[in-house]
């Protein structure tokens, strides 16, 4: 197994350096691609994150291992790179919950509220939207939102929406999506873990109910999670997220301990079994032969890319302005009233 795992490892580093390609991964997906992903010059991140790098990187094909919309947004920021997935049909529950045409009747049937979405959302709606966030940066953004008088709709995720809800008052409806893997996440057994471990801090993903969210030390994206990790005073930790993360939390703070935080009950087989399905199908195997065969490919309608990045470049101009992380690329500034409205308050 670890012999075959070497030999799929050196396949596809020699792929990418033949396809002029970048690996661009998610850290829910397995280990030995997170790995891959940093060691042969390309990144393992959050949604955020994954898109910039995409959006900067000279490669002209990138390699999304994630799930689909993650492989959408890259081509959508990069529409003239090749990007290639190990399985299209990699999906995530949020973007099934939230059909094009549902919403957009949800749109027209709000025509006075902006439309917020979530990045885990097809292009499609993506296009419909007024503006699309990331966990890392919506509650900025709806912040920032709220402070401009705007009254809003949020699709898809319940629980994201709530929870940003509560932290700004901002006037939102909320769609009724979940994600299967955080809404799995229990409070009560959570409270019980906290008491056998009373020194440990708890970190959350705001997909997570709110009986949850309720009890985190610190809430945020997976990279802020594991930033938390890394930076807070305290030894134990109790991790409410996909134990994808476990990996880059073990490699930056070696000397803490994480536990993964409860899915389910005393008498349950699996207590903490946060595990996203669809992003457990990538693999080695077929990383390797999207590489080979140039395949599968992202391929988008262009009139719904174009239309869809207006609502992405707005929250990476609105990130950029705020954090100045991000190195403006040409045509950011496109929608230049928005541009002046972004900023600091
Ligand atoms: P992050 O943006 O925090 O990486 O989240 C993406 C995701 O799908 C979480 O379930
Ligand atoms: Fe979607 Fe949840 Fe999987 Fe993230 S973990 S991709 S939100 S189903």
């Amino acid at each position: 197994m670890i012999e075959q795992q070497r030999t799929l490892t050196e396949r596809i580093r020699a792929l990418l350096e033949r396809e002029q390609a970048v690996l661009v991964a998610h850290y829910y997906v397995a280990a030995e691609l997170q790995d891959l992903a940093e060691q042969t010059g390309g990144c393992v991140a959050d949604s955020l994150e994954m898109a910039r790098f995409g959006r900067d990187s000279p490669a002209c094909t990138l390699v999304v291992a994630g799930v689909r919309f993650m492989g959408e947004t890259a081509k959508i920021l990069s529409p003239h790179k090749r990007v290639l997935m190990p399985d299209l049909a990699a999906t995530c529950s949020l973007d099934l919950s939230c059909p094009q045409e549902a919403f957009n009747a949800w749109c027209d049937a709000h025509p006075e509220r902006i439309a917020v979405v979530y990045a885990n959302t097809s292009a499609a709606v993506k296009a419909r939207a007024d503006w699309v966030v990331t966990s890392s940066i919506g509650l900025d953004i709806v912040a920032h939102l709220h402070a401009r008088g705007e009254k809003m709709l949020w699709a898809p995720d319940r629980h994201l929406g709530r929870y940003i809800q509560s932290k700004t008052g901002a006037d939102m409806l909320l769609w009724k999506g979940a994600c299967v893997v955080h809404d799995e996440f229990k409070g009560i057994e959570l409270k019980l873990l906290r008491a056998e471990h009373p020194d440990a801090k708890v970190l959350v993903h705001p997909e997570s109910p709110a009986s949850v969210v309720d009890q985190a030390d610190v809430v945020g994206s997976t990279t802020q999670l594991i930033q938390a990790a890394q930076t807070l005073d305290a030894r134990e930790m109790i991790v409410a997220t996909d134990i994808g993360v476990l990996h880059k939390m073990h490699t930056v703070a070696p000397n803490k301990h994480f536990i993964a935080a409860p899915t389910a009950g005393q008498s349950a087989t699996c207590k903490s079994c946060a595990h996203c399905p669809w992003m457990a199908m990538n693999g080695l195997s077929n990383l390797a032969a999207a590489l080979e065969n140039g395949a599968p490919e992202i391929q988008l309608d262009a009139g719904i890319a174009e239309q869809a990045r207006i609502s992405l470049d707005r929250m990476l101009d609105f990130a950029a302005a705020r954090g100045k992380t991000v190195r403006a690329s040409g045509d950011l500034a496109r929608d230049r009233t928005l541009f002046a409205n972004v900023g600091p308050a």
